[in-house]
C-alpha cells in the first residue's frame, strides 16, 4: 500500500513510525516533511496548504490512503477535495473542521447542546463588549473568534486590562480579521488534560490522556510555546472522570456534529480543564495534538491504519483499539531562543537508540548532514512500565542528542508526578 501523509512536523513523524508499524505499507510519502521525516518517508516537496497539487501527487503515484494532519489544510477542505478525487483520506472535511477555526462555532454549539464549558457571550461590537466588561467581575478571557496562531486568548487580571485586550482585537486590530469577532468567557480553574479520540462520525474512542507543557521555561515561567513536552497518561484524568466526559463530553460533541450535518471524521481533540464543578471544554481540535501525538502513539499497540481507515469508512465500533498500561515522556529540544529569536542550521547528532523514537520538527538534510531549521528542533519520548521509568528514560535519550544552542525543559512530567504523590 501507498501512503500520503500531509504535514511536516513531530507530530506527522510520530504518525508516520507508527503506520510503518504495518507491513502491508510499502512506500509513504510526506508532504512536505523535514529533513529528519527523510529517514522514514519519501519527502515531497508540495506545502501542506496546496490542495490542488496534493490531489495531483496523489492520482499519479496511486495514493492508497491519505492522511491531512495540520488544522489549514483542514480548514481548507483537503480532505473534500481528495475524498472528490477518489482518494480515502484520514481526517474531518471542511464543514467539520470549523469545531477548531471558529470559536464562536463551537461555544454556540456546546451551549445549544448542554456540553460543559466556560459561560461566555459573543461581541461583534466594540462598545457592547465593553459595556458588558463593567457587569462581570476579574480575571476575565478575552478571546479572538478565528485562528490566532495560538496568542488569540487574554487571560486578564484586572477589567481594564480585560477592556484593553477588547479595545487591541477589535480597534486596533492585532488579530486582523480573526478579531472582528470576540468571546469573553468566564475565568476556570483546574488541571488541563488533552484527550484525543478517534471518531467516525457516530462511534467516539477515546485515546490514553495526556498532559502538554505549554510555557518556555522550568516551572511552567516564560512565554507560550507550541509546547515544550507532554506525558501520558495524565494522572489527573482518573477512569471515574474518564466516564463522565464520556457522557457529559464526547458522545455529546459526536452527536451534536451530526445533527448539525456536520459528522466529525478523524481524530477529535478535546482540551479539557478538571474545575471543581466537573470536566469542562477549554477547546476543540479538529486534528492530533503536537506534541501530544508523541506520547500518545508510541503507546497505542493496535494497527493506526486499521483505525484510520475504519473511521473513513464507520466502522470503528467494530475495530480494535488498544493502548499498553505503560506510560510515556516527550521532551522536546528547542533552539535557544524559542520561542522568540533563535539561530539555526546547527548540525544534530544522534545515537541511533535515540533516533528510533525521536520525532524531527525543524530541521533540513544538507549532504546527508542533518541540520537545525526551527524553533521547536525535535522531541524525544520514551516508554515505560511507570511515569517515573518513562520520565528517566527520555531524559537519557536526550543526552544521547547534541546541536549547538539545544535548550529543553528539565521538568517535563514533575508537575504529574507530584499529582501522583499528593
Ligand atoms: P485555547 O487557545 O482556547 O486553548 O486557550 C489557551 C490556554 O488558555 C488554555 O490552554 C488555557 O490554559 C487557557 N484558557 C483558555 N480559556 C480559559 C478559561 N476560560 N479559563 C482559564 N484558562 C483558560
Ligand atoms: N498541543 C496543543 C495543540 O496541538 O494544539
Amino acid at each position: 500500500m501507498k501512503l500520503m501523509v500531509i504535514g511536516g512536523g513531530g507530530r506527522e513523524h510520530a504518525i508516520i513510525k507508527k503506520l510503518k508499524e504495518n507491513p502491508a505499507i510499502t512506500e509513504v510519502y510526506a508532504l512536505p516533511g523535514n529533513g529528519g521525516i527523510a529517514a522514514d518517508a519519501t519527502c515531497v516537496d508540495i506545502g501542506a496548504k496546496d490542495i490542488p497539487a496534493q490531489v495531483e501527487f496523489a492520482k499519479a503515484n496511486g495514493i492508497d490512503y491519505a492522511v491531512v494532519a495540520p488544522d489549514d489544510p483542514l480548514a481548507l477542505g483537503a480532505v473534500d477535495a481528495l475524498t472528490e478525487a477518489g482518494i480515502p483520506c484520514f481526517g474531518p472535511d471542511a464543514k467539520a473542521a470549523i469545531i477548531e477555526s471558529s470559536k464562536a462555532f463551537s461555544k454556540d454549539l456546546m451551549k445549544k447542546y448542554g456540553i460543559p464549558t466556560a459561560a461566555y457571550e459573543t461581541f461583534t461590537e466594540k462598545d457592547a463588549a465593553l459595556a458588558y466588561l463593567d457587569t462581570v467581575s476579574a480575571p476575565i478571557v478575552v478571546k479572538a473568534d478565528g485562528l490566532a496562531l495560538g496568542k488569540g486568548v487574554i487571560i486578564a487580571e484586572t477589567i481594564e486590562e480585560a477592556k484593553e485586550a477588547v479595545r487591541s482585537m477589535m480597534e486596533d486590530k492585532v488579530f486582523g480579521s480573526s478579531g472582528d469577532k470576540i468571546v469573553i468567557e468566564e475565568f476556570l480553574t483546574g488541571p488541563e488534560v488533552s484527550v484525543l479520540s478517534f471518531t467516525d462520525g457516530k462511534t467516539v474512542v477515546p485515546m490514553v490522556s495526556s498532559m502538554d507543557h505549554k510555557r518556555a521555561g522550568d516551572g511552567d515561567t516564560g512565554l507560550n510555546t507550541g509546547g515544550m513536552g507532554t506525558i501520558a497518561p495524565n494522572p489527573y484524568y482518573t477512569d471515574a472522570i474518564a466516564q463522565e466526559c464520556m457522557e457529559t463530553i464526547f458522545l455529546p460533541t459526536i452527536r451534536a456534529m451530526e445533527a448539525e450535518g456536520r459528522p466529525f471524521k478523524g481524530c477529535l481533540y478535546f482540551g479539557l480543564m478538571l474545575t471543581p464543578k466537573g470536566p469542562k471544554v477549554i477547546e476543540y481540535n479538529c486534528r492530533f495534538g503536537d506534541p501530544e501525538t508523541q506520547v500518545v502513539l508510541p503507546l497505542l499497540e493496535s494497527d493506526l491504519l486499521t483505525i484510520m481507515q475504519a473511521t473513513t469508512n464507520g466502522c470503528l465500533a467494530e475495530t480494535e483499539v488498544k493502548f499498553s498500561t505503560g506510560s510515556a515522556c516527550c521532551v522536546v529540544m528547542a533552539s535557544a531562543g524559542y520561542p522568540t529569536a533563535y539561530k539555526k542550521g546547527f548540525p544534530i547528532t544522534m545515537t541511533a537508540e535515540t533516533a528510533k523514537t525521536t520525532y524531527v520538527a525543524g530541521a533540513s538534510l544538507k549532504d546527508g548532514q542533518l541540520l537545525t531549521n526551527g524553533g521547536r528542533v525535535l522531541g524525544v519520548t520514551a516508554t515505560a512500565a511507570t511515569l517515573p521509568e518513562a520520565i528517566q528514560a527520555a531524559y537519557g535519550l536526550v543526552e544521547g542528542v547534541t546541536f549547538e544552542n539545544a535548550y529543553y525543559r528539565r521538568d517535563i512530567g514533575q508537575k504529574a508526578l507530584a499529582a501522583m504523590e499528593g
